[in-house]
């Protein structure tokens, strides 16, 4: 049913979906997949598919939803939530030298790293696709993906709005790999709203620059509340800190309560990759404001369509 074939093998970066006819192939599929889904009908596009879930780094929403899209798509997942340990990772051996192996045993390979660059770098050393599930503080492309479809499916556009961007900024890799998605769209501007020392870095001033995005820097929350469609709130990426100390000093710098959310517009919606800790009270989670337990189940058919598209 999808005529479309993209060049599309590995998936390392948020701005290889710069393309308007990618992204809306992708949602199209995503929304096939979700249909297909309620009906207990999707495809088994994957049979015969064998796929390697690697993640060296905790995770709930990626690897479950990458493996269930695997499963559900008919292929077949072997998988390790703690590669540093359960691999021959723990004995020494190289990135290079595991995925040159893992590339000969399957037809993809999902991996989470916690180094920024390991992904770019696997994919130079494999023979099958190397999809990005996370690399540090570097990127998430299919978190990027699975918000801006989020987006679509809630203020009903990918042009045209506004987003604040809050919390830790330096190091998450949401924040960067939405960042650069959301430069290729027309009239999105952004507010970039943390403590100075979790500012956005440099690369991406640069890069919006580059790309003329209107964007704000501030560290008042508030300052931003009543002007934007998308409220995209973020965890303090604690495991990147140097020393708790200076975690502590910024951990709970934006707590998003019932009463802030009296200055956001009635239309407006509010996101988060998650996990969360305390940036959103859980008493806002009724409200039908709050997108971000929708925004990881949109995750599961967006990583279907992608699947679907590099291996169907
Ligand atoms: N959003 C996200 O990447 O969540 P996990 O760390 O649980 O995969």
């Amino acid at each position: 049913m999808f005529s479309y074939k993209p060049k599309l093998k590995h998936v390392i970066e948020a701005k290889q979906f710069s393309d308007r006819k990618l992204l809306e192939e992708m949602f199209d599929r995503a929304e096939y997949m979700e249909r297909k889904d309620k009906k207990n009908k999707l495809p088994q596009s994957l049979k015969g598919k064998r796929v390697a879930s690697f993640f060296y780094e905790e995770s709930t929403r990626t690897r479950f939803s990458f493996e269930t899209a695997v499963l559900a798509l008919g292929g077949k997942v072997v998988s390790t939530d703690k590669a540093s340990q359960f691999s021959s990772v723990a004995k020494g051996e190289t990135l290079e030298d595991t995925i040159r192996i893992l590339s000969s045993y399957f037809h993809a390979i999902v991996m989470r790293h916690n180094i920024k660059g390991s992904a770019k770098i696997a994919s130079t050393y494999s023979e099958v696709p190397i999809i990005n599930a996370g690399d540090g503080e570097g990127e998430h492309p299919t978190q990027a993906l699975l918000d801006v479809y989020t987006i679509k499916k809630e203020i009903g556009r990918i042009d045209d709005f506004s987003i604040a961007m809050v919390g830790d900024l330096k190091y998450g890799r949401t924040i960067h790999s939405l960042t650069y998605l959301l430069e290729s769209h027309k009239n999105v501007k952004i507010y970039f709203v943390s403590p100075k020392t979790l500012s956005i870095p440099e690369e991406h001033i640069q890069s919006m620059i580059a790309s003329k995005t209107q964007f704000e820097e501030t560290e008042n929350m508030e300052e931003a509340l009543d002007k934007v469609d998308v409220l995209y709130m973020t965890r303090v990426q604690k495991e990147r800190f140097p020393n708790q100390e200076e975690y502590d000093k910024v951990k709970d710098f934006y707590i998003l309560d019932k009463d802030m959310l009296r200055k956001m517009k009635p239309e407006a919606i509010i996101m988060h990759p998650l996990p969360r800790i305390k940036e959103i009270d859980p008493k806002i989670d009724t409200d039908p404001r709050a997108a971000y337990f929708r925004q990881a189940k949109n995750g599961l058919y967006i990583r279907m369509a992608l699947l679907d598209m590099i291996l169907g």
